[in-house]
């Protein structure tokens, strides 16, 4: 597999491995800056990945975007396979609001077009479906949106299984994105199997858990409360030490391998079955020279069979269920 790897159908040009761009918003992280932001994306280019995963909502202005915009000027567009969202932006005092209505959501994409510099995105998502809005009313919009050419495919994301299959009943569905990683498997139980049968291609997010399944973090990390992670168990007392401990196993299965401990996490999640493309977040050009190592690494029969082992030992994690019934 290499990271320009194209997939078949209305996917196609999106690489397995991608970049998510929420981290060079800097809302959540403290000092990623402007210039650090697009020489990220650069460098992720660079390295032949294709696939940049962006929304609307990426920086309380649109920050993710422009620095998408500016990594990409000059460059061929098809050789980008550029993922947008709709349907959630920041409100005063930084307060989330999901709003699907139809109207907002064509609003939201055509100025998030107008940031990225370009006339059409590659796959559009619905971020998050809205409580207060039929998930079928949102869908229409996005089909609307496919039928005028300012997207390529569609996706949603944030779904329960029965929130996908409305959603794809109502507009043609060709991805969905949702949090996947070593710690996190809910979507192997029903999620992953009915998107095979349907050909709809999951992404993931969250393959290294923020962070935490890069191998880097010290045992004493505090996290400030201007950094997101201070508020999810999985980084808090007792559970995150039993998370460590989880990432050594992982690294004596790396060095065996001869890789590093991000490149097998990101490797393992790429082949799991049913899953289209796996996006790490980054805050530096570092960080994904670090992880399209992922690309050169492969696993043994030996190095799955200890992560399941290494698995079944750390047993359940605190923290949200990826995929709500
Ligand atoms: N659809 C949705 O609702 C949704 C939700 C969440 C995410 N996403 C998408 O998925 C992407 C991935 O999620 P994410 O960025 O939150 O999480 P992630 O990929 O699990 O973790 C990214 C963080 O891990 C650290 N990191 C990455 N590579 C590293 C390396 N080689 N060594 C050490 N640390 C490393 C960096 O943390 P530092 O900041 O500490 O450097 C980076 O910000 C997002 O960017 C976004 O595009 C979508």
């Amino acid at each position: 597999m290499t990271p320009s790897a194209p997939t078949p159908g209305p996917l196609h040009g999106m690489s397995s491995l991608g970049l998510g761009c929420w981290p060079l918003a800097g809302m959540t992280r403290e000092g990623v800056t402007r210039d650090a932001a697009v020489r990220t994306v650069a460098a992720a280019l660079d390295a032949g990945i294709s696939h940049l995963d962006t929304a609307y909502c990426y920086g309380e202005g649109g920050e993710s975007e422009m620095a998408i915009a500016a990594a990409i000027a000059g460059r061929p567009r098809d050789r980008v396979f550029l993922a947008g969202k709709c349907g959630i932006h920041w409100e005063a005092g930084r307060t989330q609001k999901v709003d699907g209505r139809p109207a907002r959501l064509v609003q939201e994409v055509d100025e998030s077009l107008q940031r990225l510099g370009t006339d059409h995105v590659d796959l559009l998502y619905l971020h998050a479906p809205d409580p207060t809005v039929p998930i079928e009313e949102s869908a229409a919009a996005l089909r609307e949106l496919l039928t005028a050419g300012k997207t390529r495919a569609v996706g949603c994301s944030n779904v329960s299984l029965a929130q996908l299959q409305a959603f794809a009943a109502a507009c043609p569905t060709s991805a969905c994105q949702m949090p996947y990683n070593m710690l996190q498997r809910e979507l192997e139980d029903r999620f992953l199997p009915w998107c095979q049968t349907q050909q709809i291609g999951v992404v993931v997010y969250w393959p290294l858990m923020k962070g935490l399944l890069a191998g880097t973090m010290a045992r004493d990390r505090q996290f400030p409360s201007s950094d997101s992670r201070h508020k999810y168990p999985m980084f808090q007392g007792e559970e995150f030490q039993r998370n460590l401990d989880f990432v050594d196993q992982l690294r004596s299965i790396a060095q065996r391998l001869g890789s590093s401990v991000p490149s097998l996490v990101l490797a393992w999640t790429m082949e799991r079955p049913g899953i289209a493309s796996v996006l790490f977040g980054a805050t530096s050009p570092q960080q994904v020279a670090a992880n399209v190592t992922a690309m050169q690494c492969s696993l043994d029969h030996a190095a799955r069979e200890a992560i399941e082992d290494a698995f079944r030992e750390r047993g359940p994690v605190a923290g949200r269920r990826a995929v709500q019934s």
